[in-house]
């Protein structure tokens, strides 16, 4: 069932609580994932109907009545915004018609507007009647792996006002929201400097060119990762090498990485996976023994903790992404770059700027790797809900391990382990299992998604193709490893649909 929005008389129909059915109706409809909207631009007509009806029953207060039932609705229904093309239909024998169904196309094409103006409904789609609307069933809710509409909702307000702001002021290029954003995230993480860029791959090849990174030299670093990892050390010029991670985590195992270093290492690159860290204080160790930088690859860990410490604050350099489905999300590609270095952190800021130090003045060459204002003014909106949203993804990641308990061993599967001393951030909630491309095949078919994260390991990546022979482990796991469809707010209901066809497919 797509969205609706209510037209005036409608919503004043609904809010005057002599309609329980429908309120049912809308609220199951929230429930189910679909969203109900009331047209902002008919708050007014709403508010001057709901005090004609109020009036004609002789209620004492009239005003208070219908803003009351007005916001009633709210409980079930979201305000959608006006915006200037609605006012410009003036051409339209129906402007206030026109107007909505303006309005309705931004929300989505199958949108419907449902009316009992007999005008708006002699139109057709998208106005479409009360009865009709309601007649029609509930389509099944396909399982989203990732659902960023709910979210958006919780912050709807805010993320508007944040980003008209940013419309009118025009700054869209290194805006105020940079700065803020920046000084934001360098607060939560505990470090000096956060520098915004365009990208967590940006972040990685800018941290690699700051550390001086090129031909000749070698970078320790996972193959059980996203392919920016070690493409942007290739990027450079200098070579990837891998050394195998810990199979219950997927993170570099400290213990392999030492006899990965030789004399022309430059810097060690671990990935904090699935919201992990990995143990950074074991490959701190081993970095310092050889006087080695580390850069963090934290592009999943947003978040995390490991000993108290925040991801991103644990390592010369942390590099982070804010792809829309990671644990913080922009609404397009955006990163960020932590260093306590000051050095480091002025020679970073330069190279996402083309070289610049000062205007039109490029003392190395860079990159353009700036994040814009619009994904900063998303980020700060987001960044105000992270920890809630933290919580709560710690709380549905319990959930899945205790539902899942019974199953492990059952095909081998396992279920997400993390150190003692960690605290994920929960980006995936990853588990391990034999005979894995058929099982999800066969969840796929019951209308559960899952993901793979991920099926080949880098070094047998057509862009590497190297002869690996000693990640065992991470071979292994390319093909046991199974995401659940996770995020903050996954329904307690989804989350037993997906372990009941799990424990279904298991037999
Ligand atoms: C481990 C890892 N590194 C780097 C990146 C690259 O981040 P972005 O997509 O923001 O460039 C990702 C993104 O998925 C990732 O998961």
């Amino acid at each position: 069932m797509p969205d609706v929005i209510l037209d005036a008389a409608v919503a004043v129909a609904v809010g005057r609580a002599h309609n329980p059915e429908i309120r049912d109706w809308l609220v199951r409809r929230r429930k189910a994932g679909h969203r109900n909207w009331l047209y902002v631009a008919q708050q007014s007509e709403m508010l001057r109907l709901l005090v004609l009806e109020a009036e004609k029953e002789n209620t004492s207060n009239p005003g208070a009545a219908a803003r009351d039932q007005l916001a009633s609705l709210q409980q079930s229904c979201l305000w959608l915004a006006a915006l200037a093309e609605d006012g410009d239909t003036l051409s339209d024998p129906d402007p206030v018609a026109a107007g909505l169904t303006r309005a309705a196309s931004r929300v989505g094409n199958d949108t419907r507007i449902v009316t009992d103006n007999p005008g708006h409904l002699e139109r057709g789609l998208p106005f479409i009647s009360l009865d009709s609307a309601v007649a029609e069933a509930l389509a099944a809710c396909p399982i989203p792996l990732v659902d960023l509409r709910a979210q958006q909702d919780r912050l709807r307000a805010g993320l508007e006002r944040s980003l008209h702001r940013v419309l009118h002021h025009g700054k869209f290029i290194q805006g105020p929201e940079i700065h803020a954003l920046e000084a934001a995230l360098a607060e939560y993480v505990g470090v000096e400097h956060c520098i915004g860029v365009s990208s967590g791959t940006d972040a990685l090849l800018i941290a690699l060119m700051a550390l001086e990174i090129g031909p000749g030299d070698e970078v320790v670093t996972t193959p059980f990762s996203f392919i920016a990892t070690a493409e942007m050390i290739a990027l450079v010029g200098a070579t990837a090498v891998f050394a195998d991670v810990d199979p219950r985590t997927g993170n570099l195992d400290a213990a392999r990485l030492e006899p990965a270093i030789t004399r022309r290492t430059r810097a060690i690159l671990p990935v904090s996976l699935y919201g992990q860290c990995a143990d950074m204080t074991q490959i701190n160790q081993v970095a310092q023994k050889h006087q080695l930088p580390v850069i963090e690859d934290a592009a999943q860990s947003f978040g995390a903790l490991h000993r108290g410490m925040k991801s991103c604050a644990l390592s010369t350099i942390g590099c982070t992404s804010f792809f829309p489905a990671k644990p913080l999300g922009a609404y397009g590609d955006a990163g960020a770059i932590f260093t306590s270095d000051a050095d480091l952190a002025r020679i970073m800021r330069e190279l996402l700027n083309h070289g610049q130090d000062g205007h039109y003045h490029h003392v190395r060459l860079g990159v353009n790797g700036r994040m814009d204002s619009m994904q900063a003014a998303v980020l700060r909106e987001k960044l105000s809900v992270l920890d809630d949203e933290l919580t709560q993804r710690q709380f549905l990641a319990d959930r899945y391990s205790e539902l899942l308990q019974e199953l492990t061993g059952r095909a081998g599967l396992s279920l997400p382990f993390v150190l003692a001393e960690n605290r994920s951030a929960w980006a995936q909630y990853t588990i391990q299992i034999n005979h894995r491309d058929r099982l999800r095949q066969r969840l796929l078919e019951a209308g559960i998604p899952s993901a793979v994260h991920y099926p080949m390991v880098l070094f047998r990546q057509p862009a590497f193709q190297q002869s690996v022979s000693n990640c065992p482990h991470s071979v292994s796991l390319a093909t046991k490893v199974m995401s659940l469809p996770l995020h903050p707010y996954l329904a307690a209901t989804t989350q037993h649909t997906v372990v009941e066809h799990l424990k279904r497919v298991l037999g």
